[in-house]
Parts: structure tokens; sequence; C-alpha cells
């Protein structure tokens, strides 16, 4: 069965947030201000189980959904993960698993993951020099040690991509160095344009770099050329460097956004279903499985979300500069 919103979208992708923690504190995600020491995250008790979890998945793969992406915070930072992604394997219908990850526990986890049928692993990383990384992931760590883990998930089989979140006045000065560095070892890097997620994070036009004007910078240095999307609702916009035809992507919800392709839907750590990165609400599917309700009338109250569905937070942004609404905090409902 497949279900459609009011602009004709379907419902294919579902990423999902397995925990609200993570152990960086991005000033764009979690600045640290307001995640410090006294921060109130989920209590245990009110996070999905890996079962809650798997449950609803099985019926979001009977409405369509074929893809899935766990995100955070960081996901690694739930305990036993892998096992997660075990179950998730085993389900009809799902045909992608992805997890996004800052990658710092990767060493730990990596053959785990492997083993349980994980094959892809998107690895965000600023910046390479270290002094700035430490700043940006506001915990000092330094990029060493994540290019050491994403050699390693490389070398147990994982296809990586690499998340650069890119700032005007912060690391723009990182766009040449990482794209060189990664170029050489044919790893995909993913420039993403900051967006303005969550309350808290200062975002304003002011601080975007755009697509354009990162082609632009690695043209001088590179020759480009645009690749055809892959599929409806691909994220990424990607190019190729001619010599060696390793691809770079650009994710352009500022200058470009793709809501009118947005096949995604969205489950926080507790549980809510959400039906855009930019929602101020959602439907709260932990408190109908904890009522006991069947997983026909799950399906039913996600069948009603989506088909009501009218999202598009970015193409709206981008016409009327930002809007004014409580969003959720990006770290909660996953990226
Ligand atoms: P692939 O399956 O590898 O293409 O993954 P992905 O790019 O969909 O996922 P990833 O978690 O690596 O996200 C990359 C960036 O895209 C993050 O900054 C996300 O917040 C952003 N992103 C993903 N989906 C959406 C979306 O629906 N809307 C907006 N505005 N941004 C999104
Ligand atoms: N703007 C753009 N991307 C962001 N991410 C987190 N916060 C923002 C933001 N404000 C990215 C992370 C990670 C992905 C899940 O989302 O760096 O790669
Ligand atoms: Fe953590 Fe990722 Fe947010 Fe950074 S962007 S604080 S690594 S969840
Ligand atoms: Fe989808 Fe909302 Fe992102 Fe637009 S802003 S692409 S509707 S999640």
């Amino acid at each position: 069965m497949t279900i459609q919103d009011q602009l004709n979208r379907p419902m294919k992708d579902l990423r999902i947030s397995v925990t609200d923690r993570c152990n960086f504190r991005c000033s764009y995600c979690m600045p640290k201000e307001i995640f410090g020491d006294d921060y109130v995250f989920l209590p245990k008790d009110e996070l999905l189980t890996f079962e809650e979890i798997t449950r609803l998945v099985n019926i979001f793969a009977q409405l369509g959904v074929k893809k899935i992406r766990l995100t955070g915070g960081e996901p690694l930072m739930r305990r036993n993960i892998h096992e997660l992604v075990s179950q998730l394997t085993q389900l009809q219908g799902i045909e992608d698993i992805g997890l996004t990850t800052n990658g710092v526990l990767l060493k730990q986890y990596g053959e785990k993951l492997r083993n349980a049928g994980l094959k892809r692993i998107n690895v965000s990383l600023d910046a390479l020099d270290g002094q700035l990384f430490g700043q940006m992931n506001g915990r000092g760590i330094q990029p060493a040690l994540i290019l050491e883990h994403i050699q390693l998930a490389q070398q147990l089989g994982f296809h990586i991509k690499v998340n650069m979140v890119v700032q005007k006045h912060v690391n723009e000065q990182e766009i040449i160095p990482m794209a060189r560095y990664f170029k050489k070892r044919g790893i995909v890097l993913r420039f993403i344009e900051f967006m303005d997620v969550g309350n808290d994070n200062g975002w304003s036009f002011a601080k975007v770099v755009t697509k354009q004007e990162i082609v632009s910078l690695l043209q001088q240095e590179f020759d480009l050329e645009a690749v055809e999307l892959d599929y409806f609702g691909e994220v990424a916009k990607r190019y190729r460097y001619q010599d060696d035809g390793v691809q770079v992507g650009f994710i352009t919800s500022v200058s470009e956004s793709f809501c009118s392709s947005c096949t995604r839907a969205r489950l926080s750590s507790n549980g809510k279903f959400y039906t855009c990165l930019f929602a101020s609400d959602g439907l709260d599917l932990r408190a109908l499985i904890r009522e006991g309700a069947t997983d026909a009338e799950l399906r039913a109250a996600i069948v009603d979300v989506w088909e009501h569905r009218t999202d598009r937070y970015s193409d709206e942004r981008t016409a009327q500069t930002k809007k004014n609404r409580t969003k959720i905090n990006m770290s909660y409902i996953g990226g």
C-alpha cells in the first residue's frame, strides 16, 4: 500500500532518532550554553524500546517506507544499537538502512554494526583543522580520531559519505582542504548548507554558504560536472570530478529547497511521528502503543497524519525569510 500527502508525495523514508543525547556540542545543533550539565535529556523509559521501533517500522514498511536512517543525537550513544539494526534488517520491504554518526564511537561499534547487516554510514566532519574542529564540536575531539574511524569503517566494508556543515566565517576555509582530502581517498563529501533547525542555533541567512558559492570555489581548483538524480526525492545534488569520477554532494535546504519531492517521515526517540524536520508538533505513537493500540489502529493513525500533510518549510523560508515558529530541536527529532 502506498499513501500520498496533500502535495502528492509518497512516504518512502523514515528517519529514526534513537536517542536525544550526544557526545558532541556542535554550536549549530546542541549549543553548550543550552545543552549544559543541567540539561534534562529524556529518561530511558520514555525512549521507544527496540521492539517498539521495530513494530512501528514494520507498519511504516507496509505503507511504502523502504529506506531507514538511524540518527540522534548521536545514534551510537544508544546502548547496543546494533541489535536494533539486526531486527530492522529482517523486516520485509526495508531495502536500505543507513546511519548518521559523528564517528567517535565507530571503533567500538563498527564491527558489530557490520555483522548486524548495516552497509551505509554517513559521518559528520566539519573541519580538518584540529583547533577549529575541536571548537566546533564543543568537546575538543580531534579530526584525526574521526579520520581513523572512517578508515576503519571503510576496511569493514561500509559505504561511507562525509557530511560537512558549512558556516560563513566559521569553516569556509576548510572547504578546499576537505575536498582534496576526500577526493584523494575516493570518499563522497557532502557540503550541507547551515539550516535554521531548532530555535537555539543563531541561524541567519548571512551565515549560510550556498551551494553556488561552494561550487564556484571548487571550480577554481577542480573540473566538476553535474550528475543526474539517482531517484525521486534524493536529498543531495551531486557533482563529479572529471579527472577521477569521485563525487561530491550538496544539501541545499536553503538555496534550492527540495520539499516538492520530500518523501521523508521522522520518528523521534520518544516515539513522536513528525512529517517535517521543522515541525512544531507530532503524533504521539508511543502513547498509542502503550495504551494498547493494535497494528491496524497505529497504521490508521499514521495514514491519517500523512494524508493531511502539507509541509514545505524550506520552500516557504526561502520565499519569505525565516518564519516565526517554535521548532523541535534537531538532536531530538533527528537530522
Ligand atoms: P543518504 O541516504 O546517504 O542520501 O542520506 P541523507 O543525506 O538523506 O541523510 P544524512 O543524515 O546524511 O543527512 C544529511 C543532511 O541532510 C542533514 O543535514 C540533514 O538534516 C539533511 N536532511 C535530510 N533530510 C532532510 C529533509 O527532509 N529536509 C531538510 N531540510 N534537510 C534534510
Ligand atoms: N544545519 C545543517 N546541518 C545540520 N546538521 C546538524 N545541525 C545542522 C544544521 N543546523 C547535520 C549534522 C549531521 C546531519 C544529521 O545533520 O552535521 O551531518
Ligand atoms: Fe551531535 Fe550531530 Fe548534533 Fe553535532 S550535529 S551535536 S554530532 S547530533
Ligand atoms: Fe521535507 Fe520539511 Fe525538509 Fe521540506 S523542510 S524537505 S518538507 S523535511
